[in-house]
């Protein structure tokens, strides 16, 4: 018989690849989808008419709905990606950062405590939850050294820093303190009662279904809309100087998968292990889209940064590479190739 699988955060950028891994694979897929008064549904096209897929109108937040749904159908596997997942957007809306993605984790921790103890679940937690923490290997003596002061930009990378699952983390943001809440549930929920549950550390990923108010799809975006004359407007950015480890989400969502498919769970950092710029990001943009220089067409907008940044990211994912037998296809040139020709192409997705 199928394994059934309940995917919280279904609509969003991994949620959508997910599900439809799940569906290859042979799942019957549960899709959780809030109730909106727009069709939200735009990323599941290619999942709506399969016969092993049902999507159930619900939010996270609703203790009822999550224990009911869970009780229910007893999935052999739950993910949950459900998010207010905009970093910047948790400054100005805090307190509905921390219902959804902290609250949110624990309701369906409890849903599975209370009705489903033999799900297997998967939390997606982040590189955000990081804030400025990073270790790097001594050049001397070639020991794993833990960084405790402030570093430069430049030394950050000639000194090959990164982020693994023993660097400490202390989140520089609301959305951070949320899924590190959680991320710690997750932790004490497996060691205290026994449940099967994991957490990703996952680094940032997009493709051509990001979110248009993530740097990278609003760079590209921008670029779609130029490129097709319709828009005259430059393109307005705040931080383009902080540093971000960017890999693509189909390659992520085969991670979340693996990670409920072993013997034991344990949590694992995905990422590509190198970073780039926002500058960078811009640079091979602009010249994918074959414009010139990107500095005559974007404004950099102070109002456009966050009052607190993290500055730098490159994740270390030999653990997964080991255990999951995971690493990346896509390289960073190729992920910003795809997306810039899709929104070129008009977004065929
Ligand atoms: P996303 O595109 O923003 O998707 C978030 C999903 O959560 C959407 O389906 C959204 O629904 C849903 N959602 C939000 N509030 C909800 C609520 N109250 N009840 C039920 N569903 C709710 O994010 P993503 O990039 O796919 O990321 C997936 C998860 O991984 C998130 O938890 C994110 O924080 C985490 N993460 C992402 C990255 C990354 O770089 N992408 C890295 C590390 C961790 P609507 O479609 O209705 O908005
Ligand atoms: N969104 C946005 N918009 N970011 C900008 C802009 C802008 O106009 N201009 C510069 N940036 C900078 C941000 O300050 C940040 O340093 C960097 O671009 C990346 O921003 P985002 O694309 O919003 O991603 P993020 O790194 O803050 O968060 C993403 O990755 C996390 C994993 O590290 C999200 O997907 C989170 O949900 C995820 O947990």
């Amino acid at each position: 018989m199928s394994k059934t699988a309940l995917v919280f955060g279904a609509t969003g950028q991994d949620g959508s690849y997910l599900c439809e891994m799940l569906l290859k694979k042979g799942y019957n897929v549960l899709a959780i989808a809030r109730r909106s008064s727009v069709d939200n549904t735009e990323r599941l096209k290619y999942c709506l008419n399969h016969r092993k897929f049902t999507m159930v109108r619900g939010d996270i937040c609703d203790q009822s709905f999550v224990f009911s749904t869970i009780a229910k159908n007893n999935p052999a596997e739950i993910y949950n990606l459900a998010a207010q997942s905009h970093v910047g957007d948790s400054f100005t809306q805090p307190n509905y950062t921390i219902d959804v993605d902290l609250m949110g984790t624990l309701n369906v921790l409890n849903g599975i405590l209370n009705f489903s103890k033999s799900s297997r679940f998967y939390q997606a937690s982040t590189s955000e939850m990081y804030g400025s923490c990073f270790s790097y290997y001594s050049l001397i003596d070639g020991t794993r050294v833990e960084s405790k002061t402030a570093i430069s930009r430049e030394d950050f990378i000639k000194k090959k820093c990164f982020q693994d699952e023993l660097t400490a983390m202390i989140p520089n943001s609301p959305y951070g303190v949320a899924k590190l809440a959680s991320h710690n549930l997750v932790k004490i929920y497996r060691e205290s009662y026994g449940l099967y549950a994991c957490s990703g550390i996952l680094f940032n990923h997009e493709s051509p279904r990001r979110g248009e108010l993530f740097v990278t799809r609003k760079i590209t975006s921008w670029i779609g809309m130029r490129k097709n004359s319709k828009t005259k407007e430059k393109l307005q950015l705040g931080n383009v100087d902080s540093l971000r480890d960017w890999g693509h989400a189909k390659d992520y969502v085969e991670a979340m998968h693996s990670m409920l498919q072993l013997n034991a769970p344990d949590d694992f950092v995905i990422a590509t292990g190198c970073t780039y710029s926002v500058e960078d990001f811009l640079n091979v943009a602009f010249k994918h889209a074959g414009f010139g220089s990107w500095k005559r067409q974007v404004v950099l907008n102070p109002t456009l940064k966050r009052p607190f940044e993290v500055d730098a990211l490159r994740g270390v994912s030999t653990k997964a590479a080991k255990a999951l037998k995971w690493e990346p296809s896509y390289n960073f040139d190729l992920l910003v190739k795809e997306m810039v020709e899709s929104d070129i192409d008009g977004h065929k997705v």
